[in-house]
């Protein structure tokens, strides 16, 4: 039976599965190594706490116990030591990975399930930094994970089928479908979509429209509910350039390679909405399309 859930890295993503997991009763702890993050992301889950509430889909007191069903720290020790399942939510770095891998070996108990919110690196190579890779699985949510009814389910060589199982349920508990998808770079959902957000960027940067120009194409041509400009910048660009830089290296197909924009962008620290600023600027209610980059 899970109880105790630890979330590590309190960025866009990090802050919705806390949010998920205390909505469903159980126990949270969101740690970071920035308690400016930590900050941010207990305000986010407050406004879309808030925002749930006035449209009556919770009452106040739902809101106030799941707020107070996550604990937020800096140091995780502790809670690393009572927790069942720890789910990693830290930059899309494989270097940071393996090391937070490495150090939860040491800290979680035996039967504790080690989850990767990875976008595109392989789980095996994750499972490698321990020595239990039979307990360490993908759990791909999607953004933002408190509306999105998905998770990319992802089996390492040598995940435990009970393991699977375990998250198999584990995601229906939580009103989510999971898909179960083989340890192949990018797995389904990203090795599909990053080659049309970079392909975007391409298009852009070769003047065949401008940002308004590919979004609508995209959201009337295609009936996508956002076009993919505005989706790269709601990702994050240097989450996207991280991706599409790991997926050209271990899949080595052209498309992955990162459109020499996106890498402008992300250099300037222009990093979609999260920062402000991407393909359109946030500073006001309404996002605005920028005509230069
Ligand atoms: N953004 C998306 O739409 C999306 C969707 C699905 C999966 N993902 C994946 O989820 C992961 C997180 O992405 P994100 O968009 O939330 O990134 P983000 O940049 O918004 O947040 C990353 C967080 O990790 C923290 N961090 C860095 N090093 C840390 C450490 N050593 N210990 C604890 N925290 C640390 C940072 O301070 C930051 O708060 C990545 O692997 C990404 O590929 C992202």
């Amino acid at each position: 039976m899970l109880k105790n859930i630890v979330v590590i890295g309190a960025g866009s993503m990090g802050n919705g599965i806390a949010h998920v997991f205390a909505q469903h009763q159980f126990s949270v702890t969101l740690t970071d190594v920035s308690a400016t993050q930590l900050e941010t992301a207990k305000n986010t889950i407050a406004r879309n706490l808030a925002r749930g509430v006035k449209k009556e889909r919770l009452t106040e007191a739902e809101a106030a116990a799941i707020l107070a069903g996550i604990q937020y720290t800096t140091d995780a020790s502790t809670a690393y030591k009572n927790a069942d399942l720890v789910i990693e939510a830290v930059s899309e770095d494989e270097a940071l990975k393996k090391m937070i891998f490495k150090q939860l070996d040491v800290s979680c108990k035996e039967n504790c399930i080690l989850a990767s919110n990875t976008s595109s690196i392989a789980i095996h190579q994750l499972a490698a930094a321990t020595t239990r890779p039979e307990r360490v699985i993908g759990m791909h949510f999607f953004n933002p994970v408190p509306v999105m009814p998905l998770v990319e389910i992802i089996q390492g060589d040598a995940t435990a089928t009970e393991v699977v199982h375990t998250i198999q349920n584990l995601t229906q508990v939580i009103g989510k479908t999971g898909v179960l998808a083989r340890d192949v770079s990018g797995f389904v959902a990203n090795r599909i979509l990053l080659p049309m957000l970079n392909e975007a960027i391409g298009t852009l940067d070769q003047g065949v429209s401008d940002v308004t120009g590919i979004d609508t194409v995209m959201k009337l041509g295609m009936g996508h509910p956002m076009g993919p400009l505005e989706l790269a910048d709601f990702i994050g660009l240097d989450v996207c350039l991280s991706i599409l830089e790991v997926l050209y290296t271990s899949l080595g197909e052209a498309h992955y390679k990162p459109q020499p924009l996106l890498k402008r962008l992300v250099a300037k620290g222009h990093l979609g909405k999260k920062s402000g600023r991407g393909f359109y600027d946030y500073a006001g209610e309404d996002k605005v399309a920028l005509q230069s980059f």
